[in-house]
């Protein structure tokens, strides 16, 4: 079959039912780092336990498993029209966001969808860039939460020329700015054993487990699963901007820009860039590997209410 870039988006993907518990919460918190005195997400009889916002971007990998499940297992997709063929050992994250719409039971039930069409395509000489659009929907048909997520095919081709679609995709930050020091910069340190807890939530891609697999990738050994990552920066931004309040944070999205080492010590900074929508801030963050310098995550904005305390 011919490679069409231009059919690739708008297609639409089979819903998939996906479902969580509290303890799923917990294991999700754990595995973003959070901290024994992070509540309300470590402890589910704390009066304003609720998921850590960012929670659903595990759910494409969980589904509705309460085991363990085959990873390449769970990433076999049927064919997508018109997308040439992509290596999926060269297939990386490169975008993800989240805007939550409505925060999420801390006990699912049945009845909610995962549900997934492509927006957005682009081919240049080094790979095909491919955007989906994701919504979690409740069993009464009610969006909680809608994220884009893109992933960068290496080294596919559908014709060799420059090529771009584009129908939906997340609202574009504004920059960092370089005259002004962060607002808040926040530390904080993953752990050997990070990736080893963050995999429980669902990705058990044995990238980050196994090293024989991260050096036959090129990095040298285990990385740490970049939604980690995005977790490590959502609560430095929960915590420095929204008092920790697990309703405050209504959009988080990020670029993915090196990979970082289950034990990396991370920073990110972040700057209070403008008024968001619906009573929100604007910032824009990065994060780094604090030893190296190197940014890990890039292009970072959220828009999240900041406690009215601080309104003043
Ligand atoms: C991807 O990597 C796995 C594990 O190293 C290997 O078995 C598989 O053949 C690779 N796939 C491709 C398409 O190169
Ligand atoms: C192709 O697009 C990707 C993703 O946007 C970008 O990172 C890369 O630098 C581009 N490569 C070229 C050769 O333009
Ligand atoms: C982060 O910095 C540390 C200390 O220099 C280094 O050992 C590690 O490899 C870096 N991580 C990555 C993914 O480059």
């Amino acid at each position: 079959m011919a490679a069409d870039l231009s059919k690739v988006v708008g297609h639409q993907l089979e819903d998939k039912p996906v479902s969580w518990n509290k303890r799923d919460l917990l294991i999700y918190a754990v595995g973003v780092g959070a901290k024994n005195d992070d509540y309300p997400f470590i402890y589910e009889l704390d009066p304003k336990f609720a998921a850590i916002p960012t929670y659903p971007v595990v759910l494409p990998f969980k589904l509705t498993d309460t085991d363990v499940n085959l990873f390449v297992e769970r990433m076999k997709g049927p064919k997508i029209p018109g997308m040439p063929p992509s290596n999926p050992n060269k297939t990386v994250h490169a975008t993800q966001s989240i805007e939550i719409l409505k925060p999420i039971p801390t006990v699912s039930g049945e009845g909610w969808k995962w549900k997934s069409r492509y927006t957005g395509v682009a081919e240049n000489k080094s790979g095909i860039i491919l955007t989906a659009e994701n919504t979690l929907v409740s069993p009464s048909g009610e969006v909680y939460a809608k994220l884009f997520s893109s992933s960068f095919n290496l080294g596919a081709k559908a014709t060799g020329e420059k090529f771009s679609k584009q129908i939906a995709g997340p609202p574009q930050g504004k920059p960092i700015p370089k005259d002004r020091k962060a607002d808040w910069v926040l530390k904080d340190q993953t752990t050997p054993e990070q990736a080893v807890a963050f995999r429980l939530s669902g990705d058990y891609n044995a990238l980050h487990i196994d090293p024989k697999i991260g050096k036959a990738a090129g990095f040298g050994g285990v990385i740490l699963h970049g939604l980690s990552t995005y977790g490590f920066a959502a609560r430095a931004v929960l915590k420095s901007v929204g008092g920790n309040a697990p309703d405050s944070l209504k959009f988080f999205g990020v670029r993915f820009t090196a990979p970082v080492k289950p034990g990396d010590a991370l920073e990110t900074s972040i700057w209070e860039v403008g008024k968001g929508p619906k009573g929100t801030v604007e910032v824009a963050f990065e994060t780094k590997n604090l030893t190296t310098g190197k940014a890990v995550l890039g292009g970072g904005i959220a828009y999240i209410v900041k406690p009215s305390s601080a309104k003043l």
